[in-house]
C-alpha cells in the first residue's frame, strides 16, 4: 500500500514524499528556499508539504530561531519517518531497476533482470549494488538520538547488539526491523516472512515483563548498548508472548535444553516480544581488529573496485588449519570464484575458541592465500547452531554480502548431540535444505569436501578420492583439543605453526591453566584448616600465584555489609565465584572455603569459572553433630539458644553436593592427610605436576 493511502491526512505522492524525506534527512538545516529547489516545488507548495509530512508524524520542527520569517524553521525526520523514506527507498530503486529493465530489453532484445526483490538470482546482482541499510544520515542521527534521551530505553543483550548490527547494515536484508508478530508466526511455521519471502531464522526483540509493561505498539523505544549509548529507535508495532516451546519444536527441531539456544529461549531470552521498524542511528562500536570488520555495502564496495564478480563465502567459527586451507582454496578454483573467509566473531557455540584467538589464526593462515584472490571480514553475527535453517540463514546474510556463491559442509552450524545422545541433525540435513532453496537463496552451494591428509603422497586430498591401499592421517577436533591440553605434539602437517603457536598460547597445558578449588561445608566443618595448609603446600611448590578466598576473611572484606539470609547469602558466593574466575582467567588458583549452603549458586559459580579453568568442588562432609561437638566459635550453642538466626544446619539449609569431585570427611582425619588427597585429586586431573 503506499504510504500516502495509510494516512487520513493528504501526503504528497510518494515519490515527492520520498524526495522531501530524503532531502530532509540529507540537510536538516538547510532553508525552505534550498528544501524547495532541491525537490522541485515552489515554496507555497513546500509549506503544504510540510505541513502534511508534521501531521502524519513523519517529521517534526527542530529548530524556530531564525529571525527571518520564510527561513524560520528547521525539520528533521521522526523514527516513523525514517521508517517511511527507508520503505520509500525500496520502492524507488525497484521502480528504477524495472525501467532499467526495460531499457536493456529495448536496447538488446534480452531482459537484464536486475531485480531489488529476494529472489535474485545467482546471476542477478554481478554488480554489486548497494543494499538497503537503515540507518539515517548523521545530522538525522544527531538530532534522533537528543530526542531518544526521553524515550523509554532497553539495554540490549550481547545477542541483541549482533541482530541490531546486522539489520541496520542490511546484513539481515529484507528485514526492516524487529520482527511483528504475523512475520515471526510465518518464519516460525514455514521459514517465510508475511510477505512470503524466505527467511528462517526467528530475529526477535526478547524484554522482560516489567519493561513491556511500559511500552504499548505505537510508541517508540531508544535500543542502547550495554555502555548506554543510543544505536537507535524501535517503532513498536506489536508486542506478543510467544510460545517458546513451539518456537524450539519448529525452528530448532526438539523442545531440548541440550541445544544451546534452545536453552538461551527459555533461560536467557525474556518472556516477551517487541516486533517494528528500525531507525538506525549508528553501529555498534567495535574496539577490536575494526580493520577487519566491513558491512555488506563496504564489502560490495571492495568487489566493486576489484572487480570481483564471483565470491564463494567460507563461514567458520573455528581456527582454521591445513585442510580448511586446502578445500576453500579447492573450492574457489572448482567455482572459478575468489574467496572470502568470512568467520563468525558475535557469538557463537559455548566452549568454543575465543575470536581473538582465532582471528590471530586467521590472519597467520591468510598468508597462505594468494592475496590478489582471497579476503577475510569478520561478521559480527549471533549464531544460532541451527544446522539446516541455519545453512540457509547463513546463505542470505552472504549474498546481503556481495557473495555468490557458499562453501555449506557436514553438520553445518550443528550444536552436538541431544540430551539422549543423539545428534540434533542428520549430517546432510543442512546442505540438502540449502540445495532445496538455492535459487531463492540467491547463492550457488559450494560442497564441502572433508580433506584428509594422505601420507604417501605427503598431500592433502578429499576424502572419497583417496588412493586405494593409502594411509589416511586426521586429527579430530576433541584429539586437538587433547593434545593442547596436555601439552603434546601437533604435527606440522595437520597445521601451520603461527597457528598451533597461538592456541597453545591461549589454551596452555593443564599444568600451567588457572583453576579453583572450592571448599564448601558447614561452619566449623574444617574448611579453613584444609584450605590453609593446602594453599601452603601449592606455595611449596611454587610456579603459580594463589588466593585464598576464606568465609570469614571475605565477609570481612568483600561483603561486610551482608547478612546470612538466602539473597545475601547467594550474593556473597556469586562474589566469590566472580574474583575466582578472575583468578582463574589470569593463571592463578583460587582457593575458596566459605559454607555456599545452595546448589543452584554453587552451580552458577563453577558455570562461571570452567570457561576460564578446571573447579574443584570439595565437599568437607563432617556431619553436623561433629560441628556442633567441637563448636570452635561457639556459635553452635548461640543458634540452638535461639540469639543467632538463620544459622546453617540449625535453623537455616544446607543442601549437600552429589557430585562434588571430592568428599573429604575431617571425622578421625589430620588436616595433612585431608589437604594430601585434595593434591592428589589435583594431580590426578593434570592441574599440578609431581
Ligand atoms: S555463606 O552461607 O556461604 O554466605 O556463609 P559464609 O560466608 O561462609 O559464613 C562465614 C562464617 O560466618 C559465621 N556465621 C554464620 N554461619 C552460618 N550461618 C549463620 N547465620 C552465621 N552467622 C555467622 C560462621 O562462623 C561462618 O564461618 P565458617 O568458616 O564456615 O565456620
Amino acid at each position: 500500500m503506499p504510504l500516502a493511502e495509510t494516512t487520513a491526512i493528504s501526503l504528497p505522492d510518494d515519490d515527492l514524499l520520498f524526495r522531501l524525506l530524503r532531502q530532509i534527512d540529507a540537510a536538516p538545516e538547510a532553508s525552505q528556499r534550498v528544501t524547495a529547489e532541491a525537490i522541485g516545488v515552489s515554496l507555497g507548495r513546500l509549506n503544504g508539504l510540510l505541513r502534511a509530512a508534521s501531521e502524519a508524524g513523519l517529521i517534526h520542527v527542530t529548530d524556530s530561531t531564525g529571525t527571518d520569517k520564510r527561513h524560520r524553521f528547521s525539520y528533521g525526520l521522526t523514527a516513523k519517518g525514517a521508517a517511511a523514506k527507508a520503505r520509500l527507498v525500496d520502492a524507488f530503486l525497484a521502480r528504477k531497476l524495472n525501467e532499467y529493465n526495460a531499457l536493456h530489453a529495448e536496447l538488446t532484445g534480452r531482459g537484464a533482470k536486475l531485480s531489488l526483490s529476494r529472489r535474485t538470482s545467482p546471476m542477478a546482482a554481478p554488480l554489486h549494488a548497494p543494499i538497503p541499510e537503515l540507518y539515517v544520515s548523521y545530522d538525522s542521527a544527531q538530532k534522533l538520538k537528543g530526542e531518544a534521551a526521553e524515550l523509554p530505553s532497553w539495554d540490549l543483550t550481547p545477542r541483541q547488539v549482533c541482530d541490531l548490527e546486522l539489520l541496520m547494515n542490511g546484513g539481515f536484508n529484507p528485514l526492516k526491523g524487529f520482527m511483528s508478530r504475523a512475520d515471526y508466526d510465518g518464519v516460525v511455521e514455514t521459514m517465510r516472512l508475511a510477505d512470503g519471502a524466505l527467511w528462517p531464522m526467528p530475529i526477535t526483540l526478547d524484554v522482560s515483563e516489567a519493561f513491556a509493561g511500559q511500552v504499548e505498539p505505537g510508541q517508540d523505544i531508544a535500543l542502547r548498548d550495554a555502555e548506554g549509548v543510543i544505536l537507535a529507535i524501535l517503532s513498536v508495532s506489536d508486542k506478543w508472548s510467544p510460545d517458546k516451546a513451539r518456537e524450539a519444536a519448529m525452528v530448532y527441531g526438539a523442545d531440548d535444553l541440550a541445544h544451546p539456544a534452545v536453552n538461551y529461549l527459555h533461560h536467557v531470552a525474556g518472556p516477551v516480544y517487541l516486533g517494528g521498524a528500525i531507525t538506525g542511528i549508528q553501529q555498534p562500536v567495535h574496539y577490536d581488529f575494526r580493520a577487519r570488520r566491513d558491512t555488506p555495502n563496504e564489502l560490495r564496495a571492495y568487489f566493486r573496485k576489484l572487480g570481483w564478480r564471483k565470491i564463494v563465502a567460507f563461514q567458520t567459527r573455528n581456527p582454521l588449519h591445513r585442510a580448511h586451507q586446502e578445500l576453500t582454496f579447492r573450492a574457489a578454483k572448482e567455482a572459478q570464484a575468489n574467496l572470502l573467509i568470512h568467520p563468525v566473531v558475535g557469538l557463537t557455540k559455548p566452549g568454543d575458541v575465543d575470536h581473538f584467538t582465532r582471528v590471530r589464526c586467521y590472519e597467520a593462515v591468510l598468508d597462505q592465500y594468494p592475496t590478489a584472490t582471497t579476503t577475510m571480514s569478520l561478521l559480527n553475527l549471533a549464531m544460532r547452531m541451527a544446522g539446516p535453517r541455519e545453512a540457509v540463514w547463513h546463505g542470505l546474510i552472504r549474498k546481503n554480502h556481495g557473495c555468490t556463491h557458499f562453501i555449506v559442509g557436514r553438520d553445518h552450524a550443528g550444536p552436538g548431540k541431544n540430551s539422549a545422545g543423539v545428534d540434533f541433525y542428520g549430517p546432510y540435513d543442512a546442505q540438502t535444505l540449502f540445495k532445496e532453496h538455492e535459487a531463492e537463496i540467491g547463492l550457488e552451494m559450494v560442497d564441502f569436501k572433508h580433506m584428509v591428509y594422505v601420507q604417501e603422497k605427503a598431500q592433502y586430498y578429499p576424502a572419497n578420492e583417496v588412493p586405494e591401499g593409502d594411509t589416511i592421517l586426521d586429527i579430530s577436533g576433541t584429539e586437538l583439543r587433547r593434545r593442547l591440553r596436555e601439552g603434546l605434539e601437533i604435527p606440522e602437517w595437520f597445521s601451520f605453526p603461527e597457528v598451533v603457536k597461538e592456541l597453545r598460547r591461549t589454551s596452555p597445558p593443564r599444568n600451567m591453566q588457572g583453576f579453583t578449588v572450592f571448599f564448601t561445608g558447614l561452619s566449623g566443618s574444617g574448611k579453613s584448616t584444609i584450605a590453609n595448609a593446602m594453599m601452603v603446600k601449592l606455595m611449596e611448590q611454587g610456579g603459580r600465584p594463589t588466593t585464598l578466598l576464606d568465609g570469614d576473611v571475605v565477609r570481612k572484606h568483600l561483603s561486610s555489609e551482608l547478612g546470612f539470609s538466602k539473597e545475601h547469602r547467594d550474593i556473597n558466593i556469586r562474589r566469590i565465584g566472580y574474583v575466582a574466575s578472575e583468578i582463574t582467567k589470569n593463571g592463578g588458583i583460587a582457593i575458596c572455603a566459605p559454607i555456599a549452603p545452595y546448589t543452584a549458586t554453587r552451580r552458577a559459580v563453577r558455570e562461571m569459572i570452567e570457561v576460564f579453568g578446571a573447579f574443584i568442588e570439595v565437599h568437607v562432609a563432617t556431619s553436623l553433630e561433629e560441628c556442633e561437638r567441637r563448636d570452635r566459635k561457639g556459635l553452635y550453642k548461640l543458634a540452638r539458644e535461639g540469639k543467632i538466626k538463620e544459622f546453617t544446619g540449625i535453623s537455616d539449609p544446607y543442601e549437600a553436593p552429589t557430585a562434588a569431585e571430592l568428599v573429604v570427611d575431617t571425622e578421625g582425619m589430620d588436616v595433612d592427610y585431608c589437604a594430601q588427597q585434595v593434591l592428589l585429586k589435583l594431580e590426578s586431573m593434570g592441574l599440578i605436576t609431581a
